[in-house]
């Protein structure tokens, strides 16, 4: 099968499109045939190796070969423990360890996997789970966001921020979105009350103070975000630098007894439950998959730069060539 190889971190340079072995599904495993694959954060971060968790396994050089996680497709075969997919069916879902989906082929477990609606195109589908997932358990499971809160969102204008900022809203919050220059106005166009434009302001500096604040990209001192939450409030780190998620381990009780504000990690699990949910949302049009830029299988490494130059509004989607949306 073809897909989108790199043997070394760097820059889209290396990743190179070739010939490999078709993946080979395990009892416990789907083969899928993949339609759609969208970019997250986790891609970029995969490619480059950084942070420093982007190398887990693989600490010189990448322990897996092909990026992408989260993938829309139809099932090719199964293995022999599977009973809740069949072949022929339309999936969509995440690769767990956020690898394998830039190719025509890729193997699954059912835990991660769940039927694609007709009424969502494959590349809307596969626009959906890691961001979908992180922003629900962010904003509604975790973050438990009640009308009139005020929830600021750092990293809005990416993969999980554009799902986030939608969900705020959807709960009835006063959204912040933070993100870079270009991105202002389609934070606003996705419901943001505010919004930030990181280049220009801090927004733990600002004075304002809000009761959740959900971070994508966190990179600050962990004593930075006190003093941009409310009493009680709750700020969670998804994805950053090193320093600041062992900081927010390590000192986020030390700050809640001081402060009385939450510093957490938030780490979410990849699983169907959540994933159902979000689509369901997405399915009844009170939250849309945001598609920026589509780019054929060959183009991953145009895509990932277009990501990577700052310039994309939500999600990425490679649509494999033989697909027909
Ligand atoms: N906790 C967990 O269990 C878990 C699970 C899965 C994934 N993750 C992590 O979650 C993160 C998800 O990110 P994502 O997929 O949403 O990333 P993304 O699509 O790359 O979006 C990140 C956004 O943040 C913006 N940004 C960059 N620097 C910024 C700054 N200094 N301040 C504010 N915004 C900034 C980016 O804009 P530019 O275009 O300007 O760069 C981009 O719009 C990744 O780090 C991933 O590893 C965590």
């Amino acid at each position: 099968m073809k897909a989108i190889v790199y043997h070394k971190y760097g820059s889209p340079d290396v990743l190179k499109l070739e010939e490999v072995d078709m993946p080979t599904p395990t009892d416990d495993e789907i083969l899928i045939k993949i339609h759609a694959v969208s970019i997250n954060g986790s891609d970029r971060e995969g490619l480059i190796g950084k942070p420093l968790y982007a190398r887990l396994g693989g600490l010189r050089k990448p322990a897996y070969p092909i990026l992408g996680s989260d993938i829309a497709g139809r099932v090719e075969m199964v293995g022999r423990n599977i009973r809740e997919f069949q072949p022929g069916e339309e999936v969509f879902g995440e690769i767990p360890g956020y690898h394998g989906g830039f190719a025509e082929y890729a193997c699954a477990p059912e835990r991660t996997l769940a039927q694609k609606p007709a009424s969502l195109t494959f590349e809307q589908a596969a626009a959906i789970p890691q961001g979908g997932v992180i922003a629900l358990q962010g904003i509604r499971e975790k973050g438990q966001v009640q009308p009139g809160q005020h929830v600021l969102i750092n990293g809005a204008g990416g993969s999980a921020g554009t799902f986030a900022v939608q969900l705020a809203k959807l709960y009835g919050a006063e959204v912040t979105g933070v993100d870079n220059t270009g991105k202002m106005d389609f934070l606003r166009s996705l419901g943001a009350d505010h919004v930030i434009d990181y280049t220009r302001q801090d927004f733990t500096k600002t004075g304002l103070q809000y009761d959740l604040i959900l971070d994508v990209i966190a990179h600050r001192s962990a004593f930075a975000y006190p003093r941009a939450l409310k009493r009680n409030g709750t700020y969670f780190c998804v994805g950053g630098s090193v320093a600041t998620l062992f900081q927010v381990l390590l000192l986020g009780p030390w700050i809640k007894r001081t402060t009385g504000r939450n510093i957490r990690l938030l780490v979410v699990p990849q699983n169907r439950k959540d994933l159902l949910s979000v689509t369901e949302l997405c399915e009844a049009g009170k939250v849309v998959p945001v598609i920026d830029r589509r780019y054929p299988l060959s183009q991953v490494p145009e895509a990932l730069r277009y990501v990577a130059e700052g310039r994309a509004k939500g999600k990425v989607v490679i649509t494999l060539e033989r697909s027909v949306d």
